[in-house]
């Protein structure tokens, strides 16, 4: 089958299209033909060795995957042959024709495509608790997103839309600040404006009550110290800068400002309740038509590397997935 393999960590160059054995699946485990692969910020991560925890090589990349289980190991037989699903493995190996897990699955709702199958778990997730969960976002508040024209922040921009706040998103084009708009957000392009004045603008000089920050550097530390109001929340649950902080006691103590982490590795495996119950949750509201699925654009899998780039070179709009299909699309 084919397969997105790296032999060693680094750019794009890294990335092979490799003929590989189809996988069998072993004890509780299960076969998923691959339809899409949802990328994430994180598996740039990975590929350059940056990620907080390295992979084993030679590793086949894509983690976030959807389509039809097709073979069911031993152990494994609450699950079916023939059910869509999607799912997540932290083994990598999806960005290939097939995928052998050891069920971190759902089965797919009626009315969702694989596409959009490939975008639920990770960034939806993710979004998910950060607010409700997390920065515990209430009604009549006002949620800061930055990067918000991404994955995790179209969704987030959404989400807090839905749970009755008002949500001021960031981004660095107009195109970005337009999607942001479309989707229930009061957009900043920090690129022409000081995006702290901003929302000082709009929320009567207090700062906003709840800032969610994947960014780093000194966007965390100006979100913290001149963005969030008394007694706000910032939740740091990203470094795409890779820009370090300090931050004295004092600096915490004297700021009145609750300061919180999240990141999903570490309590994953004994709260998978919580993690389930948050991606029925963005299922509900995009049933509802409360939250849209916004797919920026789609990738055949032999164009995998330049799905890859279009991340890193911050054009994406939402999610991009990558396909075992041959055409590429892009869609707002
Ligand atoms: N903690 C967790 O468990 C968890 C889970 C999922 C994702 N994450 C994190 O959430 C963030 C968003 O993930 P995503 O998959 O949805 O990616 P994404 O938001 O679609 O892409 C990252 C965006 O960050 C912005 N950005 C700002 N400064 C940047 C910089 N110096 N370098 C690169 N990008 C920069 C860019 O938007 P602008 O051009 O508009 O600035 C870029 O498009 C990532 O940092 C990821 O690691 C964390």
């Amino acid at each position: 089958m084919k397969a997105i393999q790296m032999e060693e960590t680094g750019g794009p160059e890294v990335m092979r299209l490799v003929d590989i054995p189809v996988p069998e699946p072993g004890t509780g485990e299960v076969r998923v033909k691959v339809e899409a692969v949802g990328l994430n910020y994180s598996d740039i991560l990975i590929r350059e060795s940056r990620y907080m925890s390295d992979v084993p090589l030679p590793f086949v990349l894509g983690r976030e995957f959807c389509g039809t289980i097709d073979k069911v190991g031993s152990d494994a037989e609450n699950w079916k042959i023939g059910q869509r699903v999607f799912g997540r493995n932290t083994e990598g190996g999806a960005l290939a024709e097939y995928v052998v897990t050891r069920p971190i699955l759902d089965v797919l709702p009626d009315g969702l495509t694989f596409i959009q199958g490939a975008a639920i778990r990770v960034q939806g997730r993710t979004a998910m608790l950060l607010i409700d969960h997390v920065a515990k976002v209430q009604k009549g508040e006002t949620v800061l997103v930055h990067a918000a024209a991404g994955g995790v922040g179209l969704l987030a921009v959404q989400i807090a839309s839905a749970r009755g706040a008002s949500v001021i998103g960031t981004a660095s084009t107009d195109e970005k600040c337009q999607a942001i708009a479309e989707l229930g957000g009061t957009p900043v392009n920090y690129s022409k404006d000081d995006w702290v004045k901003e929302v000082l603008a709009h929320t009567d000089g207090n700062g906003a009550d709840v800032i969610l920050d994947s960014v780093g550097g000194d966007v965390l530390i100006r979100s913290y110290k001149e963005a969030l109001t008394i007694f706000g929340r910032l939740v740091v649950f990203g470094v795409a800068s890779h820009e370090t902080i300090q931050l004295t006691n004092r600096d915490i103590l004297a700021s009145n400002k609750a300061l919180l982490g999240y990141w999903v590795t570490p309590f994953f495996d004994n709260h998978r309740h919580l993690v389930a119950g948050a991606i029925q949750d963005l299922i509900e509201l995009a049933q509802q038509g409360k939250v849209k699925l916004a797919i920026g654009k789609t990738f055949p899998l032999e164009k995998s590397a330049e799905a890859f780039n279009y991340m890193q070179n911050r054009k994406n709009i939402g999610k991009i997935v990558i396909t075992n299909q041959s055409s590429e699309s892009s869609s707002s």
